[in-house]
């Protein structure tokens, strides 16, 4: 029986690579553009960086990380998201003695045990940006700013940002208390886990996926009728800048997303094309973090976007990739001999800078110039066995069908001309 790809995951392969090439690049040169430096931390963490930083009660830590146990039994954990990474590597590394706010991006495989459907799979790619160190409402809608340019320069268009804010600790308490007492009077109508999740976690019932909860939670109080002046204050900075900006957004009263480290300003960045798993990004404040990390009181704020979900959504929105890279030249070789002779021109052609292949298959002469054919080589370079006795080789400029005969010495040279 042929093994097939874990349930969730998928190959990237080199007929699509170049996408993810054009999209990277354009991601680090707005991001070098806007001040943030990459950061590459490990694809697993200790357990508990999750536990403490994601929050117990919520999904991602309930059911769907993949946790094991290393050979002297502590429990590690493939990371499902990037910002408690990041953080840590900021504490580990005293990053806050370079300088007050520190601003990093990372891209790479984050891992979630969902079940898979379109656009949510189980080993996904996400790239994300933390700013670390400002408490600015401007830092938040920085963040926001960045998402959108990235998302224009890649082409893709019609995209929604929903924005909302889950208060601070101060102004979360009262309004958990008037929450709960609603949730505990609609207990029949609600699931057994919104049901465990009352006391544990109230904040978490309003993410539930469930189609009856998801109605019951329509006359729940909200949220930002509840903030504390600071909060109210801070929301109403973030809304008039995306304003001054001309920043379109929407405020979704029921925003407040699956990972419990969220403060204040909490958005998300819709995309049409993608049916139920809509979110291409998502994001936001959460000033209390690095403290509950180990470290000093510290404001961050910052958003990860799914890779796959770009890909799908510009797709589907039919946005042009650039052009494929091909070789420049193919060396075809004639006989059995020679093969050293051919693989040290080939070097010398790539060490002048131009992309070059060969065939290592033996093939025919025919069988070689179709491969260079389907390379859409510029040139091939013929080396017949008494060619090569006299030093020359046969120069073919695929386009014109035009071929010469020429000195090896002065092949680079024509090949560069
Ligand atoms: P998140 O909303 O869990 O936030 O994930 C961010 C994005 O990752 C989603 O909007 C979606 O595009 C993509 N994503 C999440 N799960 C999957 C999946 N199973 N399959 C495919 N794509 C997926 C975070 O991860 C936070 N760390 C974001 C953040 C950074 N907040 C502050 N800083």
């Amino acid at each position: 029986m042929k093994i097939q790809v874990p349930k969730g995951t998928q190959d990237i392969l080199p007929e699509d690579i170049e996408k993810w090439y054009f999209i990277e690049d354009v991601i680090r040169k707005i991001l070098n553009k806007y001040g943030y430096c990459e950061i590459r931390t490990p694809i697993f963490e200790h357990t508990e960086l999750f536990v403490r930083g994601i929050g117990e009660s919520t999904d991602i830590v309930n059911k769907e990380m993949f946790t094991f146990p290393d050979r002297k039994g502590r429990s590690l954990t493939l990371r499902p998201e990037g910002t408690a990474p990041v953080i840590r590597a900021y504490l580990e590394n005293r990053m806050e003695r370079i300088s007050k706010v520190v601003k990093l991006f990372y891209f790479g495989p984050m891992f979630r045990c969902e079940k898979p459907q379109a656009g949510r799979f189980r080993q996904f790619h996400q790239f994300g940006i933390e700013l670390i160190g400002s408490q600015s409402p401007v830092a938040d809608v920085e963040i926001i700013a960045a998402a959108l340019e990235i998302y224009e320069t890649l082409g893709l268009k019609g995209l929604q940002v929903s924005i909302n804010s889950v208060g601070c600790k101060k102004c979360r308490k009262d309004y958990i208390g008037k929450l709960k007492s609603f949730l505990e009077n609609k207990k029949e109508q609600l699931c057994f886990e919104c049901n465990n999740r009352i006391e544990k976690n109230p904040l978490r019932v309003l993410d539930c996926k469930n189609i009856k909860c998801r109605e019951t939670l329509q006359e729940a109080p909200k949220i930002i009728d509840h903030l504390c002046d600071e909060c109210k204050d801070h929301f109403e900075e973030v809304k008039e800048c995306l304003s001054d900006l001309k920043i379109k957004y929407t405020i979704d009263e029921r925003l407040v997303r699956g990972l419990d480290y969220y403060t204040k300003t909490a958005f998300e960045i819709i995309s049409g094309e993608l049916g139920a798993q809509n979110a291409i990004a998502g994001g936001g404040r959460y000033d209390n973090l690095v403290e509950e990390l180990g470290g000093k009181e510290t404001p961050g704020v910052g958003f990860a976007a799914g890779i796959e979900r770009m890909i799908i959504s510009m797709e589907k929105q039919k946005v042009s990739w650039p052009k494929k890279q091909y070789l420049d030249v193919f060396v075809v070789k004639i006989g059995e001999k020679n093969n050293i002779v051919a693989f040290q021109l080939l070097q010398e052609i790539r060490k002048a800078g131009i992309s070059a292949d060969l065939d290592y298959a033996g093939k025919s002469l025919k069988s070689q110039m179709r491969t260079a054919n389907k390379y859409h080589v510029k040139y091939t370079v013929i080396l017949g066995e008494e060619e090569l006795g006299r030093n020359m080789v046969t120069l073919r400029n695929m386009e014109t069908k035009e071929q010469k005969e020429i000195k090896i010495n002065n092949l680079i040279d024509e090949l560069g001309s």
